[in-house]
């Protein structure tokens, strides 16, 4: 037969500089190339429409029996009823070539669309898959054009993590946010199994796990936390929770695996394990017998327990990586055990930072016995890394790069960027959550490897993953909203090269996703509806303070470090700040004394009215000040106050910004802004004091 597009044409097609045909820019993750028209033997055509609906019968080459049948799949979950042929053909079909020879990329491949037929070419069945995704978009546009793409990915790793520990979720939210990741070639689902709030796997071995240990009341995570983080009996009163029994577990690998989705399992150690110490108190250090949260890892029984269960997540989990945890470990405890003590002597450990390092090195030798890999949050190079560890970068990408200059591999999940339990638009129109404003533009602007990162430490980048905690989301379409569509930005920044990334195409195909989402009976956070950043921290902002100095009048009630913004010169520098206290715009005290600071105008000035915007953020402890008193003074020494402003701080739920100031008339050189803290203690944070 006569293919249009031979292999040797499809790779020169890959590998030429090309770029995406404006016309058909509506795919997601943009793909590496696009060239509109057709050519054959006879020569050239220009881009026309093309019809999907003239598609009669599908041949697939190269695929078997899974294989085969998770292509056959999506070709009808792109919206094709196709006849299953024998033979190619070049008229009314789509044929799907399997071929590792055909491109150099392993989940790459081809879509030709030519006048009457559509032809797919893949170096394997998942890069086959990923053309049909690509299809289906194509079909779902409703106006595509002949032409061919030519894609691959950019990072083999593009992940999301789904905590299902803080609140359990059932087995169809799973498999739907599966379906969604498939859709835009994401192809690792990080599974946070295990937690203080919940253990969410069924252990045979330890049955407490989940007879107690996945159970808890009250429902909601906030509740439960601030009121004595106390397990129950499954079954018992009011008993909330679940587990993913593993049947359940091994019908979802299942299903991700149909997707090309592979599950990596978490079993968090040595923190985060709570609930584990609540279900097997035997396992705390002796020196405590309240509550903890870290493995002791002086006992012998702890290794019994994690390997046993480890030995049961394998026989489940088929993924290469499981995920040990390894973050937030406290270690006070570990200071104090006489189990930890001995074992630090036996072992000639120096600290207790090299007593968890101990026990990350032991299950990876357990683990790599089993032909398995361990992955970890970057505190697991803490006391020195287990030699074929991977490295997961959450606190920044510090560890990411130490752990890849020391030839480690490397998942890029920096909190800044990647942590989607932070609110995306302006946070008093969304629901309570965690840290700071991550709007959607924020998680697309991110690179994990970008041009400036020698290519030394780059090669070691695997790729990236977005990360939604479940802390305040107790509800699956609260999740949803949090998830989409900021993963989505995370399958572009995965997928796609970044000379092809365009923020502003990329919302508008955001929002023709989130609209179909929608439409779909997801409940995305709809885009269109996006508020945007603080206004006020658009444009800076002229005032008669701007540029003078200010001195802060009580050197221990000083900002804090990690908030100090510009420094000095924070509070008068034009800046206003943005939805989040972390944008080093807004300055941060935490001392008693509260703010209390002199402007000097550096000449008698008119003054009609001095304001300073703070902000409340209860979660994280950001409260509005109960009190703001504003002096003046000519001459530096002698003050006169000019107002007192009395504020009573409510806790809410929502974030809420608020100016304290002062207006009338008066001539003054200095002035002093006095905030003070309310009973709550915690952060005033203040942007500018604005003089005009
Ligand atoms: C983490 O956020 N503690 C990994
Ligand atoms: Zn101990």
């Amino acid at each position: 037969m006569r293919r249009l597009y031979s292999t040797l044409i499809l790779l020169a097609l890959v590998l030429s500089c090309g770029t995406l045909a404006a016309q058909n820019n509506n795919i997601t993750p943009v793909p590496v190339r696009f060239l509109g028209g057709t050519c054959s033997d006879s020569g050239c055509m220009p881009a026309m429409p093309f019809d999907f609906s003239q598609l009669t019968s599908l041949y697939i080459k190269g695929a078997k029996g899974a294989d085969r049948e998770r292509l056959v799949a999506s070709v009808e979950a792109a919206g094709l009823d196709l006849k299953l042929i024998k033979r190619p053909k070049t008229v009314a079909c789509l044929n799907i070539w399997i071929n590792p020879e055909s491109m150099p990329f392993d989940e790459g491949y081809a879509v030709v669309t030519s006048e009457h037929n559509v032809d797919i070419t893949a170096r394997s069945a998942a890069g086959a898959f990923y053309a049909l995704q690509t299809v289906r978009q194509m079909v779902e546009s409703g106006e595509w054009l002949t032409g061919a793409i030519a894609d691959y990915p950019r990072f083999e790793y593009r992940g999301v993590l789904i905590d299902i520990s803080r609140h359990f979720r059932t087995l169809d939210f799973l498999k739907r946010q599966i379906d969604m990741m498939a859709r835009l070639k994401l192809n690792r689902l990080h599974l946070h199994l295990t937690d203080a709030a919940g253990w969410r796997l069924q252990i045979d071995s330890y049955p407490r796990l989940t007879s107690y240990a996945a159970w808890r009341t009250p429902h909601d995570w906030k509740s439960w936390w601030q009121g004595g983080r106390k397990h129950v009996e499954e079954g018992s009163e009011g008993a909330s929770g679940g587990y993913l029994t593993k049947d359940e577990a091994r019908e979802l690998v299942a299903y991700a695996a149909d997707r090309y989705i592979t599950i990596i399992p978490e079993i968090e150690m040595p923190g985060h394990s709570d609930e584990v110490l609540a279900a097997y108190p035997e396992l705390k250090c002796t020196n405590n017998p309240e509550h903890q949260g870290d493995l002791c890892i002086g006992k012998e029984a702890t290794f019994e327990m994690m390997q046993a269960i480890l030995d049961e997540v394998i026989e489940i989990f088929p993924s290469e990586y499981i995920h040990i945890g390894g973050d937030e470990a406290g270690k006070n405890n570990w200071e104090l055990c006489e189990d930890c003590q001995r074992r630090m002597r036996e072992e000639g450990l120096a600290s207790v930072d090299e007593l968890q390092s101990y026990m990350i090195h032991r299950i990876e030798r357990y683990l790599n016995a089993r032909g398995r890999q361990i992955i970890g949050w970057d505190e697991i190079l803490q006391g020195g890394l287990a030699p074929n560890a991977t490295v997961m970068s959450w606190r920044g990408e510090e560890g990411g790069i130490l752990a890849a200059e020391a030839g480690h591999k490397v998942v890029m999940s920096p909190h800044g960027y990647c942590y989607i339990d932070a609110p995306q638009d302006a946070p008093y129109s969304q629901p309570e959550s965690i840290g700071g404003y991550l709007p959607l533009c924020k998680v697309y602007s991110y690179d994990p490897a970008p041009a400036t990162m020698p290519e030394s430490v780059a090669r070691y980048i695997l790729g990236v993953q977005a990360n939604l905690w479940a802390e305040f989301i107790v509800e699956d379409d609260h999740y949803e909203h949090m998830l989409w569509p900021r993963a989505i930005a995370i399958a572009e920044i995965g997928w796609s090269q970044p000379e092809a990334k365009s923020y502003d195409e990329f919302r508008e195909r955001a929002i023709r996703i989130v609209d179909s989402m929608i439409a779909e009976g997801y409940t995305p956070f709809d885009l269109k509806n996006e508020i945007g950043n603080r206004p006020e921290s658009l444009t800076d902002v002229e005032h008669l303070a701007l540029g003078k100095p200010v001195t802060y009048l009580h050197p221990s009630r000083y900002y804090a470090p990690q908030y100090e913004a510009a420094g000095d010169a924070t509070l008068t520098d034009g800046k206003r700040g943005t939805w989040t206290y972390a944008d080093k715009r807004w300055q941060g005290f935490l001392g008693r004394g509260g703010v209390d600071v002199i402007v000097d105008l550096e000449q008698l000035t008119t003054i009609r009215s001095i304001t300073a915007d703070f902000m409340q953020i209860c979660g994280p402890g950001v409260f509005m000040p109960c009190l703001v008193e504003i002096a003046v003074s000519t001459d530096g020494e002698n003050y006169t106050k000019i107002a007192d402003i009395e504020h009573e701080v409510v806790l809410d739920e929502l974030p809420s910004f608020k100016a304290f100031g002062w207006q009338g008339e008066v001539e003054a050189r200095y002035i002093r802004y006095k905030a003070h803290r309310s009973k709550h203690s915690g952060f005033l944070f203040v942007d500018e004091i604005i003089v005009r």
